[in-house]
């Protein structure tokens, strides 16, 4: 949802005092941290959403691609999940079979299994699971940990948003909204394997708010300022093009104007492309910021690891503002 109604909605809550709950909401973090008697900890988090694909398998398969993305971001392996259906009543249930398929083809891919769930009637159809994972003690990664002088990598392309809304308005063909579709179903296990062979202090997913919105909750949870290259940050080929169309979902103009007080923009750079750092995004990539001796070594890593679109996007900063150069 929209970030600044999202600040108001939480605002005033009671807030948890657990000592074995080690991370919750309070930087803005997908997935809470609990500490179990044994001492073993585990990390939980919950997503679904509207179909982004009219593919019921395709939608099943990004949802879960989705949702998995939040224990990966953390360092942790999943256990198991549950489904999360809100389906109506007027559609076959072959289609929901289809859906539930491709989540399940999906947690099968992560190596879990999905135990059960729940199922309301819904006129707007909305899928995702709840994952529970495993980390080892005292190894999760955060928004908060980012330091100065650390270089920040990207493993997924941005611009789902964009070509999702495309789709569906049929403005563009599904072939053009193949790479997209392909990224979006892409989980991030293997992205999160390689970044825990290094010193990873920092790292989220690109989701919702959109890389800055993102990116911002990293250097807000740090207490650091972040430079990123827009002409390094890798674009879904098909976006960089449409992005000239201006059609963005309403979630990628709400992103933009929650993060305008926190982000520089010289006048000189393209205006189309920079909206697609805004993109509100669907199961996107990993943005971890590491030590800027290790970068070269990471980036070639997750490269060859089946991530061809990671880069190096820029580097964290003293300050408190995200700072975007050409
Ligand atoms: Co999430
Ligand atoms: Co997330």
């Amino acid at each position: 949802m929209d970030p600044a109604a999202l600040d108001l909605m939480l605002k005033g809550l009671p807030k948890i005092h657990d000592p074995n709950l080690l991370l919750g909401y309070s930087q803005h973090d997908d997935c809470a941290v609990y500490r179990l008697p044994s001492g073993e900890q585990i990390v939980q988090t919950v997503d679904f959403f509207t179909p982004v694909v009219d593919d019921p398998f395709d939608f099943g398969a990004i949802a879960a691609a989705n949702s998995l993305s939040d224990v990966y971001a953390m360092n942790a392996r999943p256990l198991f999940a549950l489904n999360i259906c809100c389906f109506p009543k007027s559609q076959s249930a072959e289609v929901w079979h289809e859906v539930l398929r491709g989540g399940a083809d999906k947690a099968k891919e992560a190596g879990i299994g999905i135990a059960g769930g729940h199922t309301v009637d819904d006129e707007e159809p909305k899928y995702g699971l709840v994952v529970t994972g495993l980390v080892e003690a005292g190894r999760y990664w955060a928004n908060a940990g980012a330091k100065v002088g650390d270089e920040l990598v990207l493993t997924k392309a941005i611009g789902t948003g964009l070509i999702t809304t495309l789709l569906k308005s049929g403005e563009i063909s599904l072939s053009d909204a193949r790479e997209t579709i392909q990224q979006m179903k892409q989980l991030n296990r293997s992205a999160a394997e390689v970044l825990s062979r290094y010193d990873v202090h920092s790292c989220t997913d690109i989701t919702g708010f959109g890389l800055l919105g993102h990116a911002w909750e990293m250097a807000e949870a740090s207490g650091v300022g972040l430079e990123l290259s827009l002409s390094k940050i890798p674009k879904i080929t098909a976006a960089k093009e449409l992005a000239k169309t201006g059609k963005f979902p309403g979630g990628t103009r709400a992103n933009r104007s929650y993060l305008s007080s926190h982000i520089s923009i010289p006048g000189s750079l393209d205006e189309s492309l920079l909206w697609l750092c805004f993109d509100a995004q669907t199961s996107g990539g990993l943005l971890a910021s590491i030590p800027s001796d290790q970068v070269d070594s990471v980036v070639r890593e997750l490269r060859a690891a089946g991530l061809p679109n990671t880069s190096n996007i820029g580097r964290v900063t003293a300050g408190t503002i995200i700072t975007i150069v050409d």
